[in-house]
């Protein structure tokens, strides 16, 4: 953690009290002139600091950016987003983090960006990338694993993200494989890619788009019936920097959890917040599509379709939709 953010810590984790430069100085070892430099950068940045001849600083307020120091003073992962890119503006922040992969970057490089110009989403889709609003992350990873593994890792994210959910107080389900959502409206997807050599992968990019305090009116109307926020859902604005230092301390939590124990691990974490389960269900693939009622998902994370018959199918790619139902 930089010295910004450990003074940024220090203060919003002291509240109300002032901390005293000389105490901030004793706990970062560094001088008092170098506190009040550090201090004067960050109120360059947005901090409205308080100081005090006799008390000390005080944390009034904090501006709304994706800052490495910002996501830093909440951040609590041992690897996943300590190399963190923060791009005011980008095209797409999973190009970006593969540029990064095949330039060697280490696994838990990670890039955030506050807007973007060219989101991805899954099947081709755009992801609607506002400024300033939501959370737009990518994710490099380097598991030692086989290509045909690498889509559990999206199903992973879903479980991290329902993880973060459930941190800020709010109940999420997943629909296979990677939606996340409030009370059946998307507020989560995951798009990831992976670049692999015969039969090993070399990097995967875990795209996340979390929408966090957009409203209505942010979205194309054609997603007006099916999309959601944090905000929309409970009526309050997510802190972005920290909600993005939660969602990557989930996430380093699942993926080391998938990495030791296999899929297996989080299939319970999974299937309990699954709303397809018991439901009829279809699937439309690129080569065909399936029909049945979801009995869940196996330990390597594809959907089980019972048929009319006893048979189970079962499916690793494709959009599901509810058949006869309501599904946004
Ligand atoms: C989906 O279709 O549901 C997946 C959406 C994934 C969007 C995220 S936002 C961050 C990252 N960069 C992109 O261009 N896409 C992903």
């Amino acid at each position: 953690m930089s010295t910004r953010a450990k003074i940024i810590e220090a203060l919003a984790a002291a509240g109300e009290t002032p901390v005293s430069g000389h105490d901030l100085a004793d706990a970062l070892g560094i001088s008092r002139n170098a506190v009040w430099k550090h201090i004067e950068a960050l109120r360059e940045r947005g901090y409205v600091i308080e100081s005090t001849h006799a008390r000390g600083y005080r944390l009034m307020s904090a501006p709304d950016s994706l800052t490495p120091d910002a996501v830093g003073a909440h951040l609590a992962t041992k690897w996943l987003g300590r190399n963190l890119i923060c791009h005011d503006i980008t095209g797409s922040t999973n190009d970006d983090a593969g540029r990064l992969a095949r330039e060697g970057a280490v696994e838990g490089t990670v890039v955030l960006a506050d807007a973007q110009t060219a989101g991805r989403g899954r099947l081709g889709r755009d992801w609607v990338s506002r400024p300033r609003l939501n959370l737009y992350a990518s994710l490099l990873l380097r598991p030692a694993i086989a290509p045909a593994d690498a889509p559990q890792l999206s199903l992973v994210a879903g479980v991290a993200v329902a993880d973060a959910l459930e941190r800020e107080g709010i109940e999420a389900g997943i629909k296979w494989p990677n939606d996340v959502l409030i009370d059946g409206r998307k507020v989560c997807g995951v798009l990831t890619e992976i670049e692999a050599e015969a039969d090993m992968v070399g990097s995967v990019v875990v795209g996340v788009g979390v929408n966090l305090n957009s409203v209505i009116g942010d979205f194309p109307e054609e997603l007006h019936d099916r999309a959601t926020s944090i905000r929309m859902a409970t009526g309050r604005m997510v802190d972005r920097a920290s909600f993005a230092a939660t969602l990557l301390e989930c996430f380093e939590l699942a993926y080391e959890r998938w990495r030791e124990h296999g899929f297996a691990e989080l299939k319970g974490d999974w299937e309990r917040r699954s709303v397809l389960i018991g439901k009829p269900v279809e699937v439309a693939a690129a080569s065909a599509s399936a029909q049945g009622i979801c009995i869940g998902i196996d330990s390597d994370g594809a959907l089980l379709l019972k048929g009319d018959g006893d048979e189970v199918r079962r499916v690793i790619a494709g959009d599901v939709t509810l058949v006869g139902g309501y599904d946004r």
